[in-house]
């Protein structure tokens, strides 16, 4: 489904914002279309009496229009109008558990358009519980349809900031309620019948449900034969990142934390502590960290280059770096939920883990597994979903591409931090300037407020070149100007050298050389910086990179130096140590403190 961008800005309301929030709703109301917070996931909103309006939901999400939405509420009394039917059933599931994380099928109401049902005779009613979804909802005054608002095929959002990634420019107004607290979508019960029917496991659990109807309920999964499955939309592939996710098993007799609990308080994250722990813990905690160490351990000897995404508690990282493995390290991106056995913490980041490793452009992400009765089951679904199910995709569905970024200006962060890489050589007019060119190509292209110092702070990155020899004012090497320009399509015939003094030193963060002879030089001449002085090789070492040929040989970087060499060389120096730089890219920003948003 193309997507078109039909607003230069989308608005960003803070749930603080009570005359924001009115207006959100007023445009609602009148047909557009407005994210808003709730304690599941995100929901991308628009008036459900209103086909034309539903329209545009789908075509922000770029989402075929077969798969039916639910209407939100924040008034109880709304349901009479958008349904004709409330079972007893629906009734005892609708005074328990709402509001609260749950969805109700019943038969729908006349007034509801075919648009939001895709046709059904049903129709999923869910009032959450959040106060800004509460406060949003009644200014509405009108049932809200909405799915998640996410961009479909990628995980649901569970923050303003992931909405916006999505969908800047395409809805009129994100409104920022903060992190969801559930993380997951509601749990889909349909009630149109005697017996609770479990469509999608969520946050209220199969328990809670027969404890409420008095009796049992199913999952749709498990119907009695003859009856068909009636939770549409399940040929699509959900919930995916692009990474290829793996489930990595907990231990078999470990036990879950919150699994059965009916609330969302999450436990205290305990790093642990091995001089203090005995045993029986120790060997626990090695139970739970073994398999993704191993796993991990086999896909960087398959691919020596392979970026590894953790999705895991606080206790697998800590063994990762007990381990002390440099290489393991190097290659590893952690996202940190809680408590390994914590499935309440691990369902509240999962789809924002996901993103995050995305984000980081890792090859694989190893995602704890959790196997329990109540929460884990709806974790193990949306983590099922995102783990290999690439090969369920319709043999028409393309796989999706990995969206351009939404640019978020700088200003959308409380605070922005300032980073310098500084290349350096002899005489700065051509290798440090073909470095400074490159990689100003690659903060540009992965735009400087695309950087983050933490998930509230944004980086911008500023690149220097400058030489130990240099004269300075020196124009660039000709035959260098025309090789960056050949292979780059960038001038740096304007650039002149720059001699290196102490406070070029003092404001650099990272200072990298091509040689490796002159990094000694540099740290020779001021040993107190040695920490932040690498060749290209020593830092891709101190990574613990290591590179092979095709022969499996070990290769070391290594690049002489074009000067009077013929053009030719010129271009292979360029093009050699663009391959380099953009290798080691994630590595050196990384390093200096930032990460990609
Ligand atoms: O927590 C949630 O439910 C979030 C927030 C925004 O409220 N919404 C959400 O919507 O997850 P969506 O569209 O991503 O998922 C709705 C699910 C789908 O699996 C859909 O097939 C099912 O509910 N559904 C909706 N109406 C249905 C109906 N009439 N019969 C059967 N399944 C239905
Ligand atoms: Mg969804």
């Amino acid at each position: 489904m193309e997507r078109e961008k039909i607003y230069n800005e989308t608005k960003l309301v803070s749930g603080n914002d009570k005359n924001g929030i009115k207006d959100c709703a007023e445009h609602l109301a009148s047909g557009e279309v407005v994210a808003f917070p709730t304690e599941t996931v995100y929901g991308l909103g628009a008036n459900a009496f209103d086909a034309e309006a539903v329209g545009r939901i789908f075509a922000a999400k770029g989402r075929p229009s077969d798969n039916p939405l639910i209407c939100h509420v924040g008034d109880k009394d709304l349901i009479k109008d958008i349904v004709s039917e409330i079972t007893p059933l629906a009734q005892k599931l609708i005074d328990a558990f709402m509001p609260g994380p749950i969805t109700v099928i019943m038969k729908k109401a006349d007034a509801i358009p075919s648009a939001v049902t895709a046709g059904l005779g049903t129709v999923g009613v869910r009032m959450p519980s959040d106060p800004v979804a509460n406060e949003f909802l009644k200014a509405c005054k009108v049932p809200v349809a909405a799915p998640s608002a996410n961009l479909s095929g990628t995980p649901s959002p569970t923050n303003a900031r992931s909405v916006m990634e999505d969908m800047e420019g395409y809805i009129y107004a994100v409104i920022d309620g903060g992190d969801s607290v559930f993380g997951i979508e509601s749990t889909v019960v349909d009630a149109t019948s005697e017996k609770p029917v479990i469509l999608r496991p969520g946050a209220v659990t199969k328990a809670d449900i027969e404890a409420c109807a008095n009796g049992d309920a199913a999952y749709a999964g498990t119907l009695e034969a003859g009856q068909t499955p009636k939770a549409p939309g399940m040929k699509y592939r959900h919930y995916a990142p692009f990474a290829n996710v793996e489930i990595m098993d907990m231990p078999k007799n470990a036990k879950l934390i919150g699994d059965e609990a009916d609330d969302a308080a999450l436990s205290e994250v305990k790093k642990p502590d091995f001089a203090e722990m005995s045993e029986d813990d120790r060997q626990a905690l090695v139970d739970i960290a073994s398999p993704f160490i191993h796993r991990e351990k086999e896909l960087l000897q398959a691919n020596p280059f392979a970026r590894v995404g953790v999705f895991a508690g606080v206790e697998v990282k800590a063994l990762y770096e007990k381990l002390g493995d440099k290489i393991l390290l190097a290659h590893t991106e952690f996202y940190e939920y809680g408590n390994a056995l914590d499935v309440r913490a691990a369902a509240h980041s999962l789809f924002e883990g996901l993103r995050h490793l995305d984000s980081q452009e890792v090859d694989v992400i190893l995602a704890q597994g959790l196997t329990g009765g109540g929460m884990a089951t709806a974790y193990m679904n949306r983590l099922g979903k995102a783990a290999g199910k690439k090969g369920e995709l319709l043999p028409d569905m393309p796989k999706p591409e990995r969206p351009a970024r939404a640019e978020l200006p700088l200003e959308a962060f409380k605070d922005t931090f300032t980073v310098q890489i500084l290349f350096a050589d002899d005489d700065n007019t051509c290798l440090s300037q073909a470095c400074e060119a490159i990689m100003t190509g690659l903060i540009e292209k992965n735009s400087s407020y695309d950087m983050l110092v933490s998930r509230d702070i944004g980086c911008e990155i500023y690149c220097e070149s400058a030489g130990i020899t240099a004269s300075d004012g020196a124009s660039c090497d000709p035959g260098m100007i025309k090789a960056v320009s050949e292979v780059l399509g960038r001038n740096i015939s304007h650039c002149r050298s720059t001699r290196i003094d102490p406070a070029l030193y003092d404001s650099s963060d990272l200072i990298i050389t091509v040689r490796d002879e002159h990094a000694f030089e540099i740290i020779k001449a001021f040993p107190q910086i040695k920490d932040k002085v690498f060749s290209l090789s020593s830092f891709a070492a101190s990574c613990g990179l290591v590179f092979k040929d095709a022969g499996g040989r070990t290769v070391s970087i290594s690049i002489p130096d074009p000067r009077g060499e013929n053009e030719a060389t010129y271009m292979h120096t360029v093009k050699a140590l663009k391959a380099w730089l953009e290798m080691l890219f994630p590595y050196l920003i990384k390093s200096m403190g930032a990460e990609r948003a």
